[in-house]
């Protein structure tokens, strides 16, 4: 028989511990918001369905894209015993500048859709936490409005070598002035990929005001409210745009471009180039022969070829192929979680994606008995 008896006030008080509830309101959503997915699911809420699932989806019937994640379940860390990691340094270098961490913003197209400070917001975040900003040719801010934001940020800039060649080298010669460092050649849209939901959801850029689309409004008044009240839609270097994703690649890309491209570039660029969308041994081989700086293991998030490699396994190859951090990469893009954080909180959001992703690098580090992101090789990780 248990006896009872009435808690003492005194015993009770210390067991409430109000919640400190945040004012603004951007804040009081992303105080609830603990990993990636959650960013995600707050993304889902505040942007319309069509502009989620521009950002979420990938192509044709999504293979790719599954693949690639499920890799990550593979990975295997073999973690090493009794190592003092009190001070984890999740730094590296690459191309002689200093990271905070082991990866940069990747380029991303129509930014500005998904939250109305797209890339000057992101940018921001990514020169508060010391992280490289990647900015595309087809981001909705200018290469010099970019750098006016974040003059200290690490920018590089990715080029989609159009039809008009000349007009490529003009853009190459803005992002020299203006100071970004690398330059990102992407090679794996040839022609735009089949995103499925794009077609589903009828997504042109900017939004058009449909039936439907004037029905989302009254479900995501903030996202109206900022796409109407500010600069309308444009690209860091094209013109304005009205017509599908799909046209527009279409329309800019030129499917005759070849590795002898690599070689004017490589005289009209003058520091690092490196080659983003490479999935085999050959064309890593071939990048490097062509001169390229480098390369991004890379089949654009699953959004051009669907059943294309997953990246993580394949990168182990190409890493012997062509020289090697654990698995292989320097360091890695990131595309979506970015995505998913400004879509749920803009400027704070990317940051907060930025911080989520740093804190599981130096915890994972100190796990496993590692000081340094140097440090680490393949005895710390294999794939099952
Ligand atoms: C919404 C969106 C737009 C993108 N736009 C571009 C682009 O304009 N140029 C480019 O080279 N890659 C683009 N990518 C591909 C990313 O640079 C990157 O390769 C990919 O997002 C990495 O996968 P992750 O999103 O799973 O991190 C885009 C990706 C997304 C999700």
């Amino acid at each position: 028989m248990v006896r009872r008896r009435l808690p003492r006030w005194s015993e009770f008080e210390p067991l409430l511990r109000p919640e400190r509830i945040p004012l603004n309101p951007t804040e009081r959503r992303l105080s609830r918001v603990h990993t990636i997915p959650d960013l995600r699911k707050i993304a889902a809420r505040r942007v319309p369905r069509a502009v989620f699932d521009y950002t979420d989806g990938a192509a044709e019937r999504e293979i790719s894209l599954r693949r690639a994640r499920n890799a990550f379940t593979r990975v295997e860390f073999h973690p090493q015993a009794l190592h003092d990691v009190s001070n984890p340094d999740t730094s590296t270098t690459v191309f002689g500048e200093r990271w905070a961490l082991p990866f940069a913003l990747a380029p991303t197209g129509f930014t500005r859709m998904m939250h109305h400070e797209g890339e000057l917001a992101a940018a921001r975040a990514a020169q508060q936490a010391g992280v490289t900003f990647s900015l595309s040719t087809m981001g909705t801010a200018s290469i010099e409005e970019v750098a006016a934001v974040a003059p200290d940020a690490d920018k590089w800039f990715q080029l989609y070598v159009w039809k008009d060649r000349a007009a490529g080298k003009d853009l190459l010669e803005r992002a020299r002035t203006a100071g970004y460092k690398a330059l990102l050649l992407t090679v794996d849209t040839p022609v735009g990929g089949a995103r499925m939901r794009d077609v589903r959801n009828g997504l042109t850029v900017p939004p058009a005001l449909t039936p439907a689309t004037v029905l989302d409004a009254a479900i995501h008044p903030a996202w109206w409210f900022n796409l109407l009240t500010t600069e309308p839609l444009s690209f860091a270097s094209l013109h304005e745009w009205r017509g599908t994703v799909a046209e527009l690649v279409n329309t800019m890309f030129d499917p005759t471009v070849t590795f002898a491209d690599i070689e004017w570039l490589r005289a009209a660029w003058p520091g690092p180039l490196l080659l983003k969308g490479i999935q085999t041994v050959a064309d890593a081989r071939a990048a490097v022969d062509h001169g390229a700086d480098g390369i991004v293991i890379s089949t654009h998030g699953g959004r051009q070829l669907d059943r294309a490699v997953a990246p993580l396994e394949v990168l182990p190859r190409i890493a012997d192929a062509v020289a090697a951090l654990a698995l292989g990469a320097r360091a890695c893009l990131v595309g979506r979680a970015f995505l998913y954080g400004l879509m749920a909180g803009g400027e704070r959001g990317v940051g907060q994606a930025i911080s989520i992703l740093g804190e599981e690098i130096a915890r994972t580090l100190q796990l496993l008995g590692v000081r340094s992101i140097g440090e680490l090789n393949r005895s710390h990780v294999s794939l099952r």
